[in-house]
């Protein structure tokens, strides 16, 4: 193949990551983060042991091994059913790991289907190794964000090689009930199709009868992606992986890993280690955060029910709420952070070549503490209009 036809094309600006580079640091109030609640190193070995603490102390800053270390790789795969450790490989938070995976699991003419609105890299990435990519919506019904099957299956090709999904959804907090999900696993398994499921929000649904099965234990030739960013609410770490049976896939991964990060950095693989050995205590407390700032969004909305309205977010941190006022979302959202110091995620963020989405929505995260301040400030924003 002449090297022009397998070139990765270069990428386009991330729209939200561009945003946060301007706000993420500077707004007073982080209204939309979509990591849970964060702790800091102290409080996260005060959840190990006390062999813990002193292995920590006295840590070598060598490199690790690639694929990452046999306790890191052992506590992962404790949070699956099916998975090994030798059925995971660490990356650089969840974007490396979709960065390999959405560029290594398609040929350049392939065909890949996603979610739309999305993280902007699932689409981006694929479209960059020269595949041809479909959005599918996701569809806001009265009883909640949806998406269809029927329109999945309406967007199949002979040539697709992928389906990339997400729940929790990213940015409306939708969750696939889980027969449906089962079917999408058998759609994919009848045709041949990887799925790459994009699983980071996953341990925070509000009703923990509504968390799915992992990808990655459902299917052979599943990708299931990862982080401890979101759910753990650690994303300093940056450590995320990827859980798959299919092991020339992860070789194949592994090989490209070495031209990126070659490894995860050893602090935060270890820390990373403890933090999953207390998973379920982690998870717990941010379920709590969430389940406790829900009711003051609804409160919130419905004292401004003319201009704002929701469907909380059944799994996940993050809601992708209705702005009702004429001057749209996205204006709105920029003068809330340029005058009131709160920052929101606006529509605009969320459109790119696959998907236009509306002028009247807007991403509130819901997994942080800070919650409650910010919404003061944005109530307050509101009774001066
Ligand atoms: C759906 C989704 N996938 C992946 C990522 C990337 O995660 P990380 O920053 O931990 O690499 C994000 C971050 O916002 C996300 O929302």
């Amino acid at each position: 193949m002449p090297m022009s036809e397998s070139t990765f094309q270069r990428l386009p600006t991330f729209r939200l990551e561009d945003y946060f580079s301007r706000w993420e640091f500077t707004a007073r109030h982080h209204l939309t983060a979509s990591d849970a609640q964060s702790m800091s190193i102290g409080e996260l070995l005060a959840l190990g042991s006390d062999d813990d603490r002193a292995a920590f102390d006295t840590l070598g800053l060598g490199y690790v091994e690639t694929r990452g270390g046999d306790p890191l790789r052992e506590a992962v795969a404790a949070t699956y059913d099916a998975c090994e450790p030798q059925d995971i490989l660490m990356f650089a938070g969840a974007e490396e790991a979709i960065f390999w995976v959405m560029q290594l699991a398609v040929e350049p003419g392939d065909h890949v289907i996603v979610p739309v609105p999305n993280y902007q890299a699932f689409e981006a990435i694929p479209l960059a190794a020269g595949a041809e990519v479909t959005g599918v919506p996701l569809v806001d019904t009265e009883s909640g964000w949806t998406i269809d099957l029927d329109d999945v299956r309406g967007a199949l090709r002979p040539n697709t090689r992928v389906i990339g999904m997400n729940f929790p959804h990213n940015p409306t907090g939708a969750v696939l009930d889980p027969a449906r999900w089962q079917d999408l696993v058998d759609l994919c398994e009848e045709r041949g199709i990887r799925l790459v499921s994009d699983e980071v929000y996953r341990g925070v649904e509000r009703d923990a009868a509504r968390r799915l099965p992992q990808a990655a234990d459902l299917s052979p030739t599943a990708v299931s992606i990862n982080v401890m960013s979101k759910a753990y609410g650690l994303p300093g770490l940056r450590v995320g992986w990827v859980a798959s049976r299919d092991h020339a896939f992860l070789d194949l991964l592994e090989r490209h890993k070495h031209y990126t990060s070659i490894c995860n950095a050893g602090p935060s693989e270890f820390l990373a280690t403890v933090a999953l050995r207390a998973g379920d205590r982690i998870r717990d407390r941010n379920r709590d955060i969430v389940a406790a700032n829900v009711p003051l969004v609804d409160d919130l909305f419905a004292r401004y029910a003319d201009l704002l309205s929701w469907h909380p977010p059944v799994g996940g941190s993050v809601a992708f709420a209705r702005y009702h006022g004429p001057e749209g979302a996205n204006r709105f959202c920029r003068e809330l952070v340029e005058q009131a110091g709160v920052l929101l995620l606006p529509s605009e963020i969320y459109c790119t070549p696959l998907s236009d989405v509306p002028d009247r929505y807007f991403r509130i995260g819901v997994g942080r503490r800070s919650v409650p301040a910010g919404l003061t400030a944005l109530d307050a924003h509101l009774g001066r209009r």
